[in-house]
């Protein structure tokens, strides 16, 4: 079988002239190979059959300054049956001039680096898919040099392109899946992957159907996700209203996987917000404060106590001059892969008790966030009292889940307010209340710092 990677010393024109006239015209024996090429005659024009009339042979090599070795085998029978079968090779690869192909060219480094060039052309045609990817969570981390940012060529082999409809097909064959295996089997698993593996067409989402495919963002620093939960459950909210009090501010508090997996880990993840722009707080590319600041407050590597939250805070709002930073407390499942273990609803948790008690399981783990540089978050471990400790009222205002806080009032006007039925939208706004003059004055007495009175700037 023919290589051309052990007769690079053969000169261009020479060799050009050998394959051209036996495999394209012939079909001679000395190509056995060029078959798969021809296989697709039908379909691929004469150009690109001169093209393959090399690049059909298996073995073929180019050799890269790092010392890789790139394939340059191209699957003929794949490309004819790809989305481009019709553009043809010319119309990517127009660079390149059959007169003096293939010239000894500049080496490139390495394949990731010759993958990052030849990647642009999709651009030329797919303008509108290019601009969404540019602002997703991959194209972030590739302008950050992560060498395992996808391309559009990981997720769409460029020489066997297929429909959207087949990108978006059997479970097996999502592209996500090579990078994301461990979230991929969690999915798998999952009344969704259950479905879509029986039914590709029953309507039940695959992974670009929650995270979208080229806009793809940090699940935790939007509502992108619950978004697209809520778009095909359209009636979700309406559902639960019938039997869970103030179901809008729990879809807010508690994410849908943490009730919805109910096998899952479960955290606190104290989020920073700011007040005045209202979004969540960003860390500056090159400005790493956040890490510093926490590391400092956490000199024993223990977790964040409530005190040095409440410094932590008072960082963030020396310089903030438009509104205020506060602790926005969101209930989550801790760690990727759990939050795709999605079980039927007869599993999902609905007993009160499970997270309104004391010491309830879901508050033992507290972490506190701010979206990073490239839109991932950064989380730094707190200790799990800041959730009850009045020093926190401040800081952990909006966040104090009855029960969760250990304080027995918050227990008492729960019940009260499920005793009162349709009386909990008003019920709440008062429980809030009550709960923050209750949470004061304990903290007047108890408070080593005379910062924490400044919880009448409340503004639920
Ligand atoms: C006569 C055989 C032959 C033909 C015909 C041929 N190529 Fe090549 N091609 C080669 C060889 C040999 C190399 C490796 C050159 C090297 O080592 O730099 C190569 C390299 C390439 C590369 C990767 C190298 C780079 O630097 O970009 C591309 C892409 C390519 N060819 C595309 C094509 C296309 C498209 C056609 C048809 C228009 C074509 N080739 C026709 C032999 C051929
Ligand atoms: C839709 C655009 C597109 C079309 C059409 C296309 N190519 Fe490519 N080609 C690319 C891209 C992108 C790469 C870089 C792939 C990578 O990352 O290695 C590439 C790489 C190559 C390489 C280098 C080997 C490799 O796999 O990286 C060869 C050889 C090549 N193409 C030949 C061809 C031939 C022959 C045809 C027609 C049968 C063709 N291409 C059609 C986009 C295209
Ligand atoms: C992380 C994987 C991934 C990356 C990276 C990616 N795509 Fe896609 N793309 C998909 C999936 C999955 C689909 C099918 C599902 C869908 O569109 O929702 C798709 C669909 C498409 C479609 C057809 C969509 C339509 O609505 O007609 C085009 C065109 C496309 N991609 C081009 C590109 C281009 C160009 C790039 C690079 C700028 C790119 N893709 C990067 C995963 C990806
Ligand atoms: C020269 C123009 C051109 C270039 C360059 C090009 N494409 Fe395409 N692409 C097309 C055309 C034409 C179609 C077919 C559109 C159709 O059938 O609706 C297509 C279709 C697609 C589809 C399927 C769309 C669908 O609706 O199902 C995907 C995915 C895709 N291209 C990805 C890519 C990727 C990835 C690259 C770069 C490796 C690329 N294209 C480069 C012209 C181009
Ligand atoms: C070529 C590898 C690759 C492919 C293919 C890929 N990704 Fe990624 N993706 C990464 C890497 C690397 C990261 C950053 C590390 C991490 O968070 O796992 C990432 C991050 C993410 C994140 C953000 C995670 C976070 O921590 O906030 C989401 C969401 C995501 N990818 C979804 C997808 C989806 C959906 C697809 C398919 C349409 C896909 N990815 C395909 C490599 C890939
Ligand atoms: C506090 C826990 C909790 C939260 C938070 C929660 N759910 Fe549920 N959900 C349940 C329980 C329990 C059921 C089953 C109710 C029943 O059958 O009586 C359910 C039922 C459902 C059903 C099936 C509805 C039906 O009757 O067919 C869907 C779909 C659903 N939830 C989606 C969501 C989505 C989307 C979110 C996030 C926006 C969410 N859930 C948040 C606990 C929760
Ligand atoms: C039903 C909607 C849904 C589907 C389908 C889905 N995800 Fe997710 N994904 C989520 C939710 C919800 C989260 C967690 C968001 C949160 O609470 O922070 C998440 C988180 C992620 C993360 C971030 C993990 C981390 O470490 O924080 C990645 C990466 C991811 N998903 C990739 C995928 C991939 C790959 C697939 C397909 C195999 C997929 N997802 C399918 C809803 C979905
Ligand atoms: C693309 C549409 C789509 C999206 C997006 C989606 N789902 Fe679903 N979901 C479905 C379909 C379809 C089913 C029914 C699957 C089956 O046939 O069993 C389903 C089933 C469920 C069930 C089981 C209901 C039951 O009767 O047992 C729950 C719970 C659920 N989804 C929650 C969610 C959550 C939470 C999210 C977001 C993280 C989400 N879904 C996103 C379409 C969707
Ligand atoms: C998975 C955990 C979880 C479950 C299950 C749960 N809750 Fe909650 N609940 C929360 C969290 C978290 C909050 C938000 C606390 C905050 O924002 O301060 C909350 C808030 C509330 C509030 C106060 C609402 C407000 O606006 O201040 C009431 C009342 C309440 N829940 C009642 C219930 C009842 C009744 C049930 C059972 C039918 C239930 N919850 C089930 C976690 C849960």
């Amino acid at each position: 079988m023919i290589s051309f990677g052990s007769i690079r010393g053969v000169s261009a024109p020479v060799l050009r002239l050998a394959i051209l006239s036996s495999a394209v015209f012939a079909l001679g024996p000395l190509f056995p190979a060029s078959g798969s090429a021809l296989a697709a005659d039908g379909v691929l024009s004469k150009d690109d059959q001169v093209c393959l009339a090399c690049h059909g042979q298996p073995g073929m090599e180019k050799d890269m300054a790092d010392g890789d070795k790139l394939s340059l085998q191209i699957k003929g029978k794949e490309f004819a049956a790809s989305v481009h079968n019709a553009i043809g090779c010319a119309a990517c690869h127009s660079d390149i001039d059959l007169a003096k192909h293939p010239a000894p060219g500049k080496k490139k480094q390495s394949l990731r680096e010759f993958s990052i060039a030849k990647v642009e052309v999709c651009r030329q045609c797919h303008e509108d898919k290019s601009k969404l990817y540019e602002g997703s969570i991959h194209a972030a981390l590739l302008r950050e040099g992560n060498p395992m940012a996808p391309l559009c060529s990981d997720c769409h082999p460029p020489h066997a392109v297929r429909a959207k409809a087949a990108a978006s097909g059997p479970i097996d064959e999502v592209p996500c899946r090579k990078c994301h295996s461990a979230v991929f089997k969690a999915y798998a698993q999952s009344v969704h992957g259950l479905a879509r593996a029986k039914d590709s067409n029953g309507g039940a989402p695959s992974c670009a159907d929650c995270h979208q495919a080229h806009d793809v963002v940090s699940p935790s620093s939007g509502n992108q996700v619950k978004d697209a939960c809520l778009g095909c459950h359209y009636n979700a909210l309406q559902l639960h209203k019938s039997w869970l009090p103030n179901a809008a501010h729990h879809f807010e508090a508690v994410s849908c996987p943490a009730c919805h997996g109910p096998a899952a880990p479960r955290r606190v993840d104290l989020r920073l917000y700011d007040n005045g722009t209202k979004a969540r707080v960003t860390e500056k590319l090159g400005v790493p404060r956040f890490e510093s600041l926490a590391r400092l407050a956490d000199s024993k590597g223990q977790g964040i106590d409530a005190l040095a939250l409440q410094s932590l805070l008072k960082e963030f709002n020396r310089d903030n001059v438009d509104g205020d930073t506060v602790l926005r407390g969101r209930l989550e499942v801790d760690g990727g892969p759990e939050a795709h273990l999605l079980a039927a609803k007869g599993k999902a948790i609905k007993d009160c008790n499970f997270c309104h008690r004391e010491g309830a399981t879901p508050f033992q783990k507290v972490t506190i966030s701010i979206v990073g540089p490239d839109g991932r978050p950064l989380r730094h471990g707190a200790q799990q009292d800041v959730l009850q400790a009045p020093t926190s009222i401040d800081s952990v205002r909006g966040f104090y889940a009855i029960g969760g806080t250990r304080i027995k009032l918050l227990d008492i006007l729960l019940v009260l307010a499920l005793a009162s039925g349709v009386a909990i939208p008003v019920g709440h706004l008062s429980l809030k209340w009550l709960s923050r003059r209750y949470l004061q004055k304990s903290g007047d007495k108890q408070a080593q710092d005379p910062g924490s009175n400044g919880s009448n700037k409340n503004n639920s």
